[in-house]
């Protein structure tokens, strides 16, 4: 059976990527911080997949721990996923995420470079699109200046991958440019766990729902949009694990050296955040409680993806509509809920 490293693998889109390795008949192995993750979601995992996987608790930055695991396994792919991602934080801390993100990666590509590993998917954005002059945006869209180190990161990042690709290794790499992942595992055994006050849409809205959150402020209702609120194009985590595993096969059987491209994951869908409200409550059968504020600085008016190529190319078709979507990150949601109300009570 094949290894592959999924780094940051208890992770939201991380673990959702573990389990459908393992249906494709992968050994995933994960190496995980647990800076912005649980120790529960490996048992989550478990108790999808009967499996017990390898887990590697530390830093990518560690290179001894690191070559303590490709010593120990072949790793024939790595996912790497281990990086921060809170755009808000990222511009007051941007050493932080230059040092996780960036000489995270550049530490990882030493050791993949070392030891040979042939196949690489990196995590990217949207967000280095930044606000497009035309949409969909297509892989050709030219990239915009970041307006966050985070953004910045996922620039420097594909770049980086590709210079050291372009200098002679074997080593071949796509680059996945996610829209907007949510929803959970059906299951409810993995989800979205956010730390503190969630900055994303779809937790403060099943938070609000819960009764954690008073309120959902929905940031502007004065874009050039059919409703005046911000479109995204939101789709299931599971479609987007989906394409990592996908990927991980073409990248096997795609036989040029130097391979180097990146890819738009979305559904090709836009959705406004009404929308999305509305399509909670009708899963959910509950009034959400939100109020219109102002526009959240930093915030595109709009974007969603062309996945033509994708398609193609991952022979890949989302499989989940924004409903299920909601309707499964509701489930996740309640289970959170009353797990942690029993634990309040025993
Ligand atoms: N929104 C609200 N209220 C909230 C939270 C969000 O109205 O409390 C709105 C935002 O204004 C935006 C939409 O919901 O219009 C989606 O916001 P998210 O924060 O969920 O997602 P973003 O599109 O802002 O951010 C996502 C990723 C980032 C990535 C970015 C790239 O979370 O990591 O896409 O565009 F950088």
């Amino acid at each position: 059976m094949k290894n592959i490293l999924v780094t940051g693998g208890a992770g939201y889109i991380g673990s959702h990527v573990v389990v459908k390795l393992h249906e494709h008949g992968y050994n995933p192995i994960i190496i995980d911080d647990f800076s912005n993750s649980q120790h529960s979601v490996i048992q989550g995992i478990k108790n999808i997949t009967g499996k017990d996987f390898k887990v590697y608790e530390g830093d990518i930055l560690d290179q001894s721990l690191l070559k303590k695991i490709f010593g120990n396994h072949k790793i024939e792919g790595i996912i790497h996923f281990a990086a921060k991602k809170a755009v808000g934080e990222s511009v007051e801390k941007p050493l932080y995420y230059y040092k996780n993100n960036v000489s995270g990666l550049v530490s990882l590509l030493e050791v993949v470079k070392e030891f040979n590993v042939k196949n690489l998917i990196f995590s990217s954005s949207c967000t280095v699109y930044g606000q497009p002059d035309k949409l969909p945006v297509t892989e050709e869209t030219p990239k915009k200046p970041a307006n966050s180190p985070y953004g910045n990161t996922k620039q420097i990042g594909e770049e980086i991958i590709e210079d050291t690709i372009n200098s002679g290794t074997t080593l071949k790499a796509i680059a996945l440019r996610y829209f907007n992942p949510i929803g959970a595992h059906p299951s409810s055994e993995i989800g979205e766990l956010p730390l503190g006050t969630p900055n994303n849409l779809v937790p403060f809205i099943t938070q609000t729902a819960a009764g954690l959150r008073d309120s959902l402020t929905v940031f502007g209702d004065n874009y050039d949009t059919p409703d005046g609120t911000c479109i995204r194009d939101y789709i299931h985590v599971m479609d987007l694990a989906d394409a990592h595993v996908r990927c991980i096969e073409y990248l096997e059987v795609e036989n040029s050296d130097q391979h180097f491209d990146v890819l738009n994951i979305g559904t090709g869908r836009g959705n406004t955040v009404l929308e999305v409200i509305n399509a909670f409550e009708s899963v959910s059968g509950l009034k959400l409680n939100f109020k219109i504020g102002d526009r959240r600085a930093g915030d595109v008016e709009q974007i969603f993806a062309q996945v033509d190529k994708s398609r193609q190319i991952l022979k890949w078709e989302t499989q989940h509509s924004l409903t299920e979507a909601m309707r499964d990150s509701w489930k996740w949601q309640q289970k959170l809920s009353n797990k942690s109300s029993s634990d309040s009570v025993s």
